[in-house]
């Protein structure tokens, strides 16, 4: 017979049986679900419940269980539907009927809610550790790349020169933010939903209090029925582990171009590239296309998650047993998406003289060169029209601005004087950069210190 099995006179339809349970996707919850329970045990002994002897005898079983499990040999069972009543069921087998007073003043709806949250607490801490890791691989590679100038893009069209740190130190914003995210995430889960009961409280004086502190949690939760219906916890976590697929998936883009013939900034190491099973030149970046073409699986994830919320009546529904699966998804595939990106950033070779070079063509200083124009003044759109003609000019010649010669720079305005080529070189054009937070030397140095001391509290 089911655990719940009282009230019903015949057994559930094999196909129902298969369809209800989790336990083939929920038994990742195990070890948060035996801490639990020895949490609530030790609460319940507290309070009168369970004597002390009852206590350590579920607590022995309980730990028993937890390597059996841990080993593979436990027999988790569809029958037993979900990790919760395997957990529970196991129990009794191995202490006999005192198993199933644990249960006391539970229901598996707060136990759920509680397991569930646990362990998205522990998989957004694992995943902030990993994104550290790639922070501080990020401001290494920037350290490094202070002195490497390279061009700055807008529609994909080369646009001004920028140092590689200044281009890096902009990812190194983005992973930031995506820490603070789960830092925040972080602070609102931290809240214990055991005691809760199915939805409106237990008929015991339960002591939630030391329960959160067996627990480890900041705080209790207030309302019961939002208690074990919440799973914002969960949606919160998988916002934050999208937008950081997002910047992970530019970033591949990025890489991926880079270490294309038309561009090749980058030599990605050949661990971490692949070759072609035909073509014999080929060496993919396989790597960041994976990452790239994992966002989706993330992003879908958490839209399943909010259309199985949306429009759920309170309390508990079993359309919330669907939460999980696309969360350990995710928790699975952030995690790796990380350790391989910061392990492929890591071997990655940063071609600076390529890059040197591909400033020289586009154009890059015809902004600068109008603002010349400025300084000798002439109005900015006036200027701008003339770095536009002298650009054409070049085009049409296959010159680049600062190989005209001065006559040539005197056909279009006669503001220009033997300063310009001081004023359009490419080193001067970075430095200008006068704005805080701009590429020029002094402002990188600024955002590489910040960065410095930002790590050293994480
Ligand atoms: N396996 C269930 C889940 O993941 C546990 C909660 C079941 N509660 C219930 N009242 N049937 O959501």
């Amino acid at each position: 017979m089911k655990l719940w099995g009282g009230r019903f006179k015949e057994g559930t339809n094999a196909l129902l049986d298969q369809f209800n349970a989790s336990i083939g996707f929920d038994y990742k919850l195990f070890a948060e679900d035996i801490e639990g329970s020895i949490a609530h045990g030790k609460m319940m002994c507290k309070i009168g419940v369970l004597t002390e002897e009852e206590l350590a005898q579920i607590i022995t079983g309980l730990r028993t269980l937890q390597g059996e499990i841990e080993a593979g040999t436990a027999p988790l069972t569809l029958e037993n539907e979900d990790i919760h009543m395997n957990i529970e069921a196991l129990l009794v087998e191995k202490i006999g009927p005192l198993g199933k007073k644990l249960h006391t003043g539970r229901s598996r709806n707060d136990q759920v809610a509680l397991d569930f949250r646990l362990y998205t607490m522990r998989k957004t801490e694992t995943i902030m550790a990993k994104i550290t890791v790639l922070l501080e691989t990020l401001y290494e590679i920037a350290g490094s790349g202070v002195e490497v100038i390279m061009p700055g893009y807008t529609h994909l069209q080369r646009a001004q020169p920028v140092r590689l740190a200044f281009h890096m130190m902009a990812y190194f914003q983005m992973f930031k933010r995506d820490y603070a995210r789960f830092a925040d995430a972080l602070e609102r889960m931290d809240v214990l939903p055991l005691g809760s009961g199915a939805m409106s409280g237990v008929n015991y004086p339960t002591d939630r209090m030391y329960l959160k502190e067996l627990l480890g949690f900041s705080e209790v939760s207030d309302n019961a029925m939002d208690a074990v219906s919440d799973r914002d916890f969960a949606i919160e976590f998988q916002s934050a582990a999208s937008i950081l697929m997002m910047h992970l998936s530019r970033f591949s883009e990025e890489l991926i171009l880079w270490s294309s013939t038309e561009f090749k900034f980058i030599e990605i190491s050949d661990q971490f590239t692949t070759g072609s099973s035909i073509m014999p030149q080929k060496k993919n970046p396989d790597a960041a296309e994976l990452v790239r073409g994992k966002t989706g699986r993330v992003y879908g994830n958490l839209m399943a998650l909010l259309t199985v919320m949306k429009g759920l009546p309170l309390a508990y529904n079993k359309d919330m047993q669907e939460d999980k699966e696309g969360l350990f998804d995710t928790v699975e595939t952030v995690e790796i998406c990380l350790d391989i990106f910061s392990e492929m950033l890591k071997d990655t070779e940063f071609l600076a003289d390529n890059m040197r070079k591909a400033v020289e063509k586009g154009f890059l200083n015809a902004t600068d060169l109008a603002d010349y124009l400025v300084h000798k003044g002439l109005s900015f759109r006036d200027c701008h029209a003339i770095a536009g003609k002298i650009t054409a000019y070049c085009i049409e010649k296959d010159s680049t601005i600062e190989a005209l010669s001065l006559e040539e720079l005197k056909q279009f305005s006669e503001a220009f004087e033997a300063d310009v080529y001081a004023a359009i070189d490419i080193e001067t054009v970075i430095e200008n950069k006068a704005s805080y937070g701009s590429t020029s030397r002094k402002s990188v140095l600024e955002s590489l210190e910040k960065a410095n001391a930002f790590l050293k509290t994480l």
